[in-house]
């Protein structure tokens, strides 16, 4: 029955720094559609921190989500009468924020009668190549951000097996860090790719991290330590930090940071190759996919693996809730619920039995 309803399901985010809601339709057989899906972020009350601070995220999302939650239905039109359920991020993430999210969604889910879906927010991200392409099972998935970097083979919407993933800082994280090495703003990714569109990659030789090793793990944190030796070199030498030479540590580092990532992601499709998928698939997420010299590499891995390369837009690959609401329809097709006790998890790692390395970070745990 669950399987061949229409669903109309209202997604709450707040792991990270994003309050977000949305609504997503689904009716089988067709397109998901997305009726609304609203982002508040918070990178304003963080500016001055060099993070996101925790308490300050908490009580952002606890102002802001219910604000994004009327929005929500009043853009798509509906009330809570039209809803078929409510899913919410229940973790990873900052706790403080989960549990606003999830405390709402609680609330209204109690209020209007309504079953209540607990979502793993990276399961958000791995299942929106569905949401987007309606992609089949088994297809691998990159997830590249300032929290997350991971591999994922993902063959249900509950079935999803780590490769690997970074042993450290997530690549968003190091592009971020390298910005404020070279004084450039925040958030560091888009600034220093411009500066690197007019550097040479091959001016600075940094380091290629755990690439000499087998396997899918990455490694940034030694990239960073080396561009600030860089600059450290270059200021001494040069009383100060030239233009040019700014640049072109830029252009070194995204290429390093390509290199890794083309050449894991090599290793990945390898073992996802294995398993003989009809229509292989190669998709990433996360705000690092915006860089277009690393998104190229990537596509060009994909082409050369005879896989095809899917990139969701930016507004789905970075922190939402139509993502969250998505994976609630899955979850719900296959009856899952959740009710009151469902508890918000700081860490949570999609394949239980391979959970990641990571610890707090900028962004906070990751998975
Ligand atoms: O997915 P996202 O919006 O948030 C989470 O981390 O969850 O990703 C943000 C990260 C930031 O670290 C930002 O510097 C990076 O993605 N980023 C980029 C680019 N645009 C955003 N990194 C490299 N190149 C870009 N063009
Ligand atoms: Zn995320």
């Amino acid at each position: 029955m669950n399987s061949e309803k229409t669903l109309t399901i209202l997604g709450i985010e707040s792991s990270c720094d994003d309050s977000a809601a949305a609504i997503v339709r689904h009716r089988p057989g067709a397109a998901p559609e997305i009726l609304a899906s609203v982002v508040r972020g918070q990178a304003e009350l963080h500016a001055d921190f060099g993070g996101v601070v925790p308490e300050i995220a908490a009580r952002a999302h606890a102002e802001k989500l219910d604000h994004c939650v009327e929005e929500a239905l009043t853009t798509a039109s509906l009330g809570f009468g039209d809803l078929d359920a409510i899913a919410v991020t229940a973790g990873p993430g900052l706790i403080g924020g989960v549990l606003s999210g999830v405390m709402l969604a609680k609330g209204m889910a109690a209020g209007a009668g309504l079953p209540l879906i607990g979502v793993n927010h990276l399961a958000g991200h791995a299942l929106t190549p569905r949401l987007t392409d309606q992609v089949p099972f088994p297809y691998l998935i990159l997830l590249v951000s300032g929290g997350h970097c991971q591999f994922l083979l993902v063959r249900g919407a509950e079935d999803f097996t780590r490769l690997g993933g970074t042993i450290d800082d997530a690549p968003g994280e190091a592009f971020d860090k390298t910005a404020r090495i070279l004084g450039l703003p925040q958030p560091g990714g888009p600034a220093v790719e411009r500066e690197a569109a007019s550097g040479d990659p091959r001016a600075f030789d940094l380091p290629r991290p755990l690439l000499d090793r087998p396997g899918c793990d990455l490694s940034f944190s030694g990239l960073k330590t080396a561009v600030l030796r860089a600059r450290d070199r270059i200021v001494a030498d040069h009383g100060g930090l030239p233009k040019g030479a700014r640049a072109d540590i830029c252009a070194s580092f995204q290429a390093a940071v390509g290199d890794v990532l083309a050449q894991k992601s090599r290793r990945a499709l390898e073992i996802y190759l294995e398993e003989a998928p009809r229509e292989p698939i190669f998709s990433v997420a996360g705000g690092v996919a915006a860089n277009s010299a690393i998104r190229a590499r990537l596509e060009a891995v994909a082409r050369e693996a005879g896989a095809r390369f899917l990139a969701p837009p930016l507004a789905l690959c970075t922190d939402n809730a139509a993502m969250i609401a998505w994976a609630g329809i899955e979850r719900f097709r296959l009856g899952r619920r959740d009710d009151l006790a469902l508890q918000a998890r700081p860490r949570w790692p999609l394949d239980e039995s391979r959970p990641g390395m990571l610890g707090g970070g900028k962004k906070g745990a990751k998975a």
